[in-house]
C-alpha cells in the first residue's frame, strides 16, 4: 500500500484580491499573526507524515524559496547575539527531513495547470494538493485536516476531497459535488462542478483547498482542454478521473478560514491572535475593552 509522501503547493497565483499588499510579494506569504500562510500548509502536510513538498511557483515568487532555505546572515547574526530561541524558530521553518522542490509554472493557464506542472516529481505516487489560502484549523483533537485525509486515504486507497456544506449563494466561488453515501464522513462523488451558478449547482457540498489525488489525474488534465474562466481546471480533470475510479468527498473535522478573501483574512488572524501564546490574553481583554466601549 502506497502511503501519502508528496505534496503540491500551487502558489503561482497573482492575490489580486490582496492587492496593493501582493504588489511586490506572494499572497502566500501574508502572516497570520507571525507565520506565512504558506508554512501553516507546509506544517499541516509535515504533520501528515509528507516528506516531498512541490511549490509551483511563479515570477515573483523568490519570497517562498527563500523562506524555506537556509538564512546564513540572519542566522550568523542572530548566533552572534546570542538569541538562541529567534535562532531556532529560523531554523524549524523546515524540518531537516523534509525536502523542498519548485517547479516555474510560466503561464498562469489555471489550477489543473499548476498541478500537471508537478508530474515530472509526483510520477506514480498518489499525492495531496493544499492550497495555502484556505488556511485550515484541525479537529478539536489537534489532528489537522491534512492528516485526517491521508488516514482516510490508507483506509479506503481512494482520491478524496475536503468537502463543507456553503451558503446557496455561494456555490459560484467554487468546485462543488453532488454524493452518495459510503462511509463516516466520506461521501462517494458521483458528479463535480467547477463554481456553478446557485441554479445548475447540484448540491451545496463544496470542495476546499485540499485534495488527495491519485497519479492517474495527470493523464486527464493532460487531455482536457479549458474550463470555466478559460482555465485548465482541476475540477474537470477530476469529473474525468471520477469516470475510472471511485473518489470520496471527505467532510473534514476543523475550520477553514478563506485567506483568498479579506474578511476571511481578518477572521484568520483575530482567531490565531487569541490562540497564540504571546498575545492572546493581552488580545482578548482588549477586544472586551473594545465591545464595551463601543
Ligand atoms: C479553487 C478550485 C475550486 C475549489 C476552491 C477551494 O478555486 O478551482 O474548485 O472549490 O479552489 O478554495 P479558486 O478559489 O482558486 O478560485
Amino acid at each position: 500500500m502506497k502511503k501519502i509522501r508528496k505534496a503540491v503547493f500551487p502558489v503561482a497565483g497573482l492575490g489580486s484580491r490582496f492587492l496593493p499588499a501582493t504588489k511586490a510579494q506572494p499572497k502566500e506569504m501574508l502572516p497570520i499573526v507571525d507565520k506565512p500562510l504558506i508554512q501553516y500548509a507546509v506544517e499541516e502536510a509535515v504533520e501528515a507524515g509528507i516528506t516531498e513538498m512541490i511549490f509551483i511557483t511563479g515570477r515573483n515568487k523568490r519570497a517562498i524559496e527563500d523562506h524555506f532555505d537556509k538564512a546564513y546572515e540572519l542566522e550568523a547574526e542572530l548566533e552572534a547575539a546570542g538569541k538562541e530561541k529567534l535562532l531556532s524558530m529560523v531554523r524549524e521553518v523546515i524540518p531537516k527531513h523534509i525536502h523542498c522542490m519548485f517547479i516555474r509554472q510560466s503561464e498562469a493557464l489555471g489550477l489543473g495547470h499548476a498541478v500537471l506542472c508537478a508530474r515530472p516529481i509526483v510520477g506514480d505516487d498518489p499525492f495531496a494538493v493544499l492550497l495555502a489560502d484556505d488556511f485550515m484549523q484541525g479537529a478539536a483533537d489537534g489532528v489537522g485536516v491534512m492528516a485526517q485525509m491521508t488516514a482516510q486515504y490508507e483506509k479506503h486507497q481512494a482520491s478524496l476531497l475536503a468537502v463543507q456544506d456553503v451558503p446557496l449563494e455561494q456555490t459560484k466561488q467554487y468546485g462543488i459535488v453532488s454524493v452518495q453515501p459510503f462511509a463516516e464522513r466520506c461521501e462517494k462523488v458521483n458528479a463535480i462542478v467547477e463554481k456553478p451558478s446557485p441554479d445548475k449547482a447540484p448540491s451545496t457540498l463544496a470542495v476546499v483547498g485540499r485534495y488527495v489525488l491519485s497519479p492517474h489525474i495527470f493523464s486527464y488534465l493532460e487531455k482536457i482542454g479549458k474550463g470555466a474562466g478559460g482555465e485548465i481546471q482541476l475540477t474537470d480533470g477530476i469529473a474525468a478521473l471520477m469516470k475510472d475510479e471511485t473518489v470520496l468527498a471527505y467532510r473534514y473535522d476543523g475550520r477553514r478560514f478563506d485567506c483568498g478573501s479579506k474578511l476571511g483574512y481578518l477572521q484568520a488572524s483575530v482567531e490565531i491572535g487569541l490562540q497564540h501564546p504571546e498575545t492572546g490574553a493581552a488580545f482578548s481583554e482588549w477586544l472586551r475593552e473594545q465591545r464595551h466601549a463601543g
